[in-house]
């Protein structure tokens, strides 16, 4: 059995939660505590698989208590239920929350919202791997772009298309981003999938807060993983985008379907981000045994972790609250064969714009490069596209 325990100062609020769920309580073992304190001391005695928590709360506020809760319990999911007119108090979370949940928050939402994530905990089998998604609270940036950024935001009047463009071409600004804007909190009707859009939703405002004072894009430490680099991962990244992109172009998708590809691409190997940086010294083991036993770097990745970059990746993006197409995409880009969508998706575009992309540019000439799934592109009725998916992608990279 699951346990939840949910946080709220508002004896009526915990009544009125523990009254609408009451259908769940064969299932989950839901606890209530009245403030910050309650709730850690519940925590020190029984693990916990996810809060639920209020943002006011008088002493110690609901950024806090995860802040804390992230600290002393990381392998817990953090959920904040937070008024719309808290919005300034959102950008405190951005970093100690998973997820945003506006109130009031209707029984249904919250209800979905919690057996997302619990079916999640169950998606990533190895606990360490687990532990290490849960606890981060954004990804490691380019320095580079983020010096960019910062200079755009100083400026009197910035430019919101080259603030997104920045935006676009790193890994980590762009999950956090569309984290946030597509959060419960906002409650849009269709999910962002493109960082321009998200930019402008925010408004210049809230993104300069976010990057100047709120310190939510950490820089990314090259010395840490020797055998990785993340310069080279963003390029890579970026040109994926762009190709998947292309290939659904190539497909004729409408336009919501081209941006699910381009952030796909751009986030499929944000897993390797996490491996590189939360466990340095065993990824560059993997990089280099991937190496000398020129086996592909996820397949040791799943024999060294229990998992691969594909799994740890779209587990943070489920957990952050990504839209579906973008976590399968993430998470099938190198066997899509495993995917439910039947016929062409955005895992087909990122599959097939992650082998052109290091066709086109090897990234690590020691590992051998993934390969095209034919078989399964056979069966889908698209072997025929292929050799014109190419030619159009090396137009692209060439363009
Ligand atoms: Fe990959
Ligand atoms: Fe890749």
């Amino acid at each position: 059995m699951k346990t939840l325990l949910f946080v709220d100062d508002d004896p009526n609020v915990l009544q009125g939660l523990q009254r609408q769920l009451r259908p769940m309580r064969q299932e989950w073992d839901m606890n209530f505590a009245g403030g910050g304190a309650a709730a850690l001391a519940f925590m020190a005695m029984h693990p916990v698989d996810i809060i639920i928590s209020d943002m006011m709360m008088p002493g110690m506020d609901g950024s806090q208590l995860l802040s804390e809760v992230l600290k002393r319990h990381p392998q817990t999911v953090r959920i904040i239920l937070s008024g719309h007119a808290e919005r300034e108090a959102l950008l405190r979370l951005v970093g100690p929350a998973h997820q945003y949940l506006s109130k009031p928050c209707n029984a249904d939402e919250l209800r979905l919202a919690i057996v997302r994530a619990l079916a999640l905990r169950d998606l990533l089998g190895n606990e360490r791997l687990k532990q290490l998604a849960t606890r981060i609270k954004n990804l490691p940036t380019l320095p580079a772009l983020q010096g960019q950024l910062t200079e755009e935001l100083r400026k009197d009047s910035p430019s919101t298309e080259r603030i997104g463009e920045i935006i676009a071409r790193d890994i980590g600004m762009t999950a956090k981003i569309l984290q946030l804007v597509n959060s419960a909190f906002f409650g849009l009707a269709q999910p962002i999938n493109n960082p321009l859009d998200a930019v402008i939703y925010l408004g210049l405002n809230t993104v300069r807060s976010l990057a100047l004072s709120a310190g939510i894009f950490s820089q990314y430490d090259q010395k840490m993983c020797r055998a990785f680099s993340l310069d080279v991962l963003a390029r890579h990244s970026w040109t994926t985008g762009v190709m998947a992109r292309g290939v659904a172009q190539m497909q004729h998708q409408e336009l919501r379907i081209l941006e699910q590809c381009f952030l796909s691409g751009l986030l499929h190997d944000v897993g390797q981000l996490i491996l590189a940086s939360g466990l340095p010294e065993e990824y560059t083991e993997v990089i280099v045994r991937a190496g000398r036993e020129s086996l592909p770097v996820w397949q040791v990745e799943r024999e060294i972790f229990g998992a691969s970059h594909a799994d740890v990746g779209a587990y943070l993006l489920a957990l952050w609250g990504l839209p579906n197409p973008i976590i399968e995409a993430v998470a099938k880009h190198h066997e899509p064969a495993q995917c439910v969508a039947p016929g062409f998706s955005p895992a087909i575009a990122v599959h097939a714009g992650d082998v052109f992309a290091h066709e086109f540019s090897a990234i690590n000439t020691e590992v051998p490069p993934p390969q095209l799934d034919t078989v399964h592109l056979a069966a889908l009725g698209l072997a025929g596209r292929i050799e014109t998916w190419r030619a159009g992608c090396k137009e692209l990279i060439e363009a």
